[in-house]
């Protein structure tokens, strides 16, 4: 069995949250430590959003002068609409930590369309990692979230573009969503040097069940695979509610 894929279960959110923010603290001080900074992609979704406020509690004691942020993934929506993850990440983190200006890195969506936004981003990510004209940065964290349907950031079954691709972000038509979206591309995740994955609530159980015992391969969230950075599945009791036994992490 891949060890990497069991699963660290929690009572409740509220408690993953406290588990994410050790691991947040530790994996920002020892990057810091190594190599000046600590850069993590974050996500949308509910799922995370306690974690973000209880960060803010942390908030004094953070490296956030060296630390900077990405985002895994975005809509194509003007910045202050309630369905941006910009917005979402500005109320519950971003406007409550002493994070410098230029330390956001934010996908920016008042481009004419998805593609220059997601263009737009990918020539920024490449500013600040300078891997090469060939290269992949490697983000230190990349915190996703997953959909009932196995999705994660804004890969999507049936939608396999951003998947093997040269690109670091790419754009995603999503016929049956109100809105476009802008995701990391799925070599750009698998080159972190850590990925977690927060996931809730019941509707989540089939696919994290399928996820995490590999049962179904081609889940955009099955093909998430660090070559060389760690996974860690964190979930709260009602999303593990299907796991089998020996997948739940001890
Ligand atoms: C987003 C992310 C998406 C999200 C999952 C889980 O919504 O911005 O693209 O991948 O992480 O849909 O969302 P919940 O945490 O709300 O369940």
């Amino acid at each position: 069995m891949d060890n990497s894929r069991r699963v660290l279960v929690f009572p409740t959110v509220d408690e993953m949250a406290d588990f994410m923010v050790n691991q947040w603290i530790e994996l920002s001080w020892c990057a810091i430590q190594k190599k000046g900074h600590f850069a993590a992609a974050l996500s949308g979704g509910e799922t995370p959003v306690p974690f973000y406020r209880k960060l803010v509690e942390e908030g004094p004691k953070l490296p956030w002068n060296r630390t900077h942020l990405f985002l895994a993934d975005e809509r194509f929506v003007p910045i202050d609409d309630p369905d941006s993850n910009y917005h979402l990440l500005h109320e519950t983190l971003l406007k409550n930590i002493p994070l410098p200006e230029g330390n956001f890195h934010a996908v920016v969506t008042d481009s004419p369309d998805p593609l220059s936004s997601a263009g737009r981003y990918e020539e920024e990510i490449r500013r600040f990692f300078m891997p090469g004209p060939e290269g992949i940065p490697e983000f230190d964290l990349i915190m996703l979230g997953m959909g009932a349907d196995g999705h994660t950031a804004s890969l999507f079954p049936g939608k396999r573009g951003c998947l093997k691709t040269v690109h670091l972000a790419c754009a995603v038509d999503l016929d049956n969503d109100r809105h476009d979206r802008i995701t990391l591309t799925l070599p750009v995740i698998n080159n972190a040097r850590m990925v977690v994955f927060l996931v809730s609530g019941k509707a989540k159980a089939s696919a994290l069940r399928d996820v995490a015992e590999g049962r179904d391969r081609h889940l955009p969230a099955s093909r998430v695979k660090p070559g060389e950075g760690r996974l860690l599945f964190l979930a709260d009791a009602e999303a593990a509610q299907y796991l089998a036994a020996n997948h739940i992490r001890r």
